[in-house]
């Protein structure tokens, strides 16, 4: 089976246990931010700037790897015309649960980011797209199809992890941590059977990547970076090591 066919099942899987990022929004927060009271995530606990947005109304959204309904209710709210596109039935059900729920329009597309996506050359005045390229070998073409299907002027807001995570090996205690992965982290090699049956089961086929290849990567798309930040796992996320260093960054790139 193919590593992304692996994780399109995790996603579901993890949909039916409630894991907190195939959760909806509920009809308060999609209601509040109809009134323009709203926050969205691209990692686990800073809101993007409302400056990385500016006015949504009208806008072309594509959300990618971003099913779930915590982002596109948002956009709807605010006036966008949005495109979900997801691996997971379970994370585009759960987008669809919300449109019917609210009584939106919006489109659902069940596609992998490792391929060409199903839009035209031009299409989108914005993509959003949260944490999830830790589930895919080589992002540099996610980069190059993001590229293709934004409009002149359009915004790429992502949210990534930073590859330091994956050194450590997974620990109650702060005093059990140790340094055990070199890097960068790709379980489709380095491991025995045995460790990346354990690893895949727990957590999917994550990839750690390279800084270069996350930033010089939408560089190289033909992107200009225009913002960043850093962002720490959240209280819920209880990761040992998340007062230590951030683990997560976010990125505004512009196509001119
Ligand atoms: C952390 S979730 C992001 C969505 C969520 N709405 C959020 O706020 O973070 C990661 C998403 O990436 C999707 N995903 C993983 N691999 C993918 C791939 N190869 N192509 C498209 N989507 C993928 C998963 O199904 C999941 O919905």
């Amino acid at each position: 089976m193919s590593y992304t066919k692996i994780n399109e099942a995790i996603w579901n899987k993890w949909s039916k246990e409630g894991y907190r990022w195939t959760q909806p929004i509920s009809t308060e927060v999609f209601q509040k931010a109809k009134e323009g009271v709203w926050n969205v995530l691209l990692t686990p606990s800073i809101p993007v700037p409302k400056t990385w947005f500016g006015s949504l109304k009208g806008k072309k959204i594509l959300g990618l790897a971003s099913g779930g309904g915590q982002q596109g209710p948002i956009f709807k709210a605010l006036g966008a015309e949005v495109t979900i596109m997801d691996l997971s039935d379970a994370q585009l059900e759960a987008e669809r649960t919300v449109s019917e729920r609210e009584g939106y329009d919006i489109k659902l597309v069940k596609a992998d980011m490792t391929e060409r996506f199903p839009f035209p050359d031009d299409s989108f005045d914005l993509i959003f797209h949260p944490v999830s390229n830790t589930y895919v070998e080589n992002i540099e073409p996610v980069w190059q199809e993001c590229y293709r299907v934004m409009k002149t002027g359009g915004q790429l807001l992502s949210g990534f992890t930073n590859p330091e995570i994956y050194l450590f090996n997974d620990a109650d205690k702060l005093e059990d941590i140790r340094v055990v992965h070199p890097l960068p982290y790709n379980p489709l090699k380095d491991f025995t059977e045995k460790e990346r049956a354990e690893l895949i089961e727990n957590d999917g086929v994550q990839f750690s990547h390279t800084m270069e290849s996350q930033i010089r990567g939408q560089l190289k798309a033909g992107f200009l970076l225009k913002d960043f930040y850093e962002d720490f796992a959240s209280t819920e996320d209880d990761y040992i090591l998340s007062k230590y260093f951030p683990q997560f960054y976010a990125s505004l790139a512009i196509k001119l």
